[in-house]
């Protein structure tokens, strides 16, 4: 008996990393799920994510993985690159989340994929970490204003994975060595350790869990780890 079986799940950002390891371990828990990715939804565009769910009669669970970065410091940040992130990243998971919480009448479960840069400062990401920042804030909120309609709002803030946002760093032996020894305990995270956060917040062993922004991040966000 799968975890989410009968349910229906929608995945954004399914096509590669988090959001591909979440949907396959959603299907293989028995939800049907639903796979929005830029090819078929672009998620900052309001008319294609009505279009998306337009066909669709009801959702149990909604994943936003969508997101894009840049990295930057705030006053090199172009303007360009300031509205591509804030509208994947926060505008696309306000439109995801608009359009399933009408088709949840008996309850349901929003997990926002965030990233631990929102709970601990790393450089030259600005604009990215002002995105994941907003998303926890937005996570409390939306707990609070959905709690009496029985839907769940959490997120998930990843410390650094391996996936195609981050092939630049491990694909360059210093710098992943570098975020190695950021994460106590050893290693960069793989999508399916996130997916299987996800999975926990979709399914119903979360059932008394709302408004939270979950780490998982190998101790990333736990503190500087240097014996002073
Ligand atoms: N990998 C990490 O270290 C890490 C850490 C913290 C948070 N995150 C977050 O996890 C989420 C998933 O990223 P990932 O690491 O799996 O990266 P990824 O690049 O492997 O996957 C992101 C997916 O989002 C899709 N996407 C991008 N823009 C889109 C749009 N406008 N509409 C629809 N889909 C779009 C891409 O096509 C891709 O399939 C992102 O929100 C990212 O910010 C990742």
């Amino acid at each position: 008996m799968g975890k989410l079986n009968g349910k229906v799940i929608v995945v954004t950002g399914a096509a590669s990393g988090i959001g591909l390891a979440t949907a396959d371990l959603c299907a293989a828990e028995g939800a049907e799920v639903i796979l929005l990715d830029r090819h078929n939804c672009d998620v900052a565009d309001a008319d294609a994510v009505d279009a998306a769910f337009r066909g669709v009669e009801r959702v149990d669970g909604l994943v936003t993985a969508a997101g894009i970065a840049v990295r930057h410091p705030l006053a090199d940040q172009d303007e360009a690159g300031w509205d591509a992130v804030m509208d994947v990243n926060l505008k696309g998971s306000y439109l995801c989340a608009k359009h399933a919480i009408p088709r949840m009448p008996s309850g349901g479960s929003i997990v926002y994929i965030s990233s631990a840069v929102a709970l601990i400062g790393v450089r030259n990401r600005a604009a990215y970490t002002a995105t994941k920042g907003a998303l926890v804030a937005l996570t409390r909120n939306m707990a609070l204003d959905y709690a009496s309609r029985g839907i769940r709002v959490n997120c998930i803030c990843p410390g650094f994975a391996r996936t195609g946002l981050t092939r630049p760093i491990f694909g360059d032996p210093e710098r992943k060595a570098k975020i190695e020894a950021m994460h106590p305990l050893g290693r960069m995270g793989e999508a399916e350790d996130i997916a299987k956060a996800a999975l926990f917040l979709l399914s119903d062993d979360a059932s008394w869990i709302t408004g939270i922004a979950l780490p998982v991040d190998g101790g990333f966000s736990a503190g500087h780890q240097h014996d002073v």
